[in-house]
């Protein structure tokens, strides 16, 4: 009766054992997944960038197109890699510039969302 209940008692050890091995090689490969993704920071950036777009600047700007709603769609202006209005390159910085400042036909954005913020609407406009 005690032998047997001993090797019960081996027997399920084991199995749990078994169990613990197959659920951290899932964690372990899930590690390796998400480093295997250096783009998930700007992605989860891009992300943020999305709501402040919708928020702060969809009234004048289409994100979708590259048809004039108040200001010139933005589609397309990461892949063009330049500036309709000056012809300027799309660069963090020409960006961050244009948004801080604005021009005359638009807002500045410096006193209105954060800095991060504004980081986050450029690695969104970025994608567009
Ligand atoms: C009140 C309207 C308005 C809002 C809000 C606005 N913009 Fe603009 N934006 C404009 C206008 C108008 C122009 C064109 C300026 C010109 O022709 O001199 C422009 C130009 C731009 C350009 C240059 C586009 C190109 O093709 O050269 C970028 C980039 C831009 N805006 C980004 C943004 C972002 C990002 C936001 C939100 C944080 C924003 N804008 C909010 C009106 C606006």
């Amino acid at each position: 009766m005690n032998r047997t209940f001993a090797r019960t008692g081996a027997i399920l050890a084991s199995a749990a054992l078994g169990i613990t091995f197959a659920v951290s090689g899932a964690a372990l490969a899930q590690t390796k997944t998400a480093k295997k993704a250096p783009a998930g920071k700007d992605a989860a950036a891009a992300a943020r960038g999305k709501d402040v777009f919708q928020q702060k600047c969809s009234t004048c700007h289409y994100d979708s197109s590259d048809a004039k709603k108040i200001g010139p769609g933005l589609k397309g202006i990461g892949k063009r890699g330049t500036f309709t209005v000056n012809n300027n390159k799309v660069t963090d910085e020409t960006l961050k510039a244009w948004i801080e400042n604005g021009d005359s036909l638009m807002p500045p954005f410096k006193d209105v969302i954060e800095d991060n913020q504004i980081k986050d609407v450029i690695a969104y406009v970025k994608t567009l």
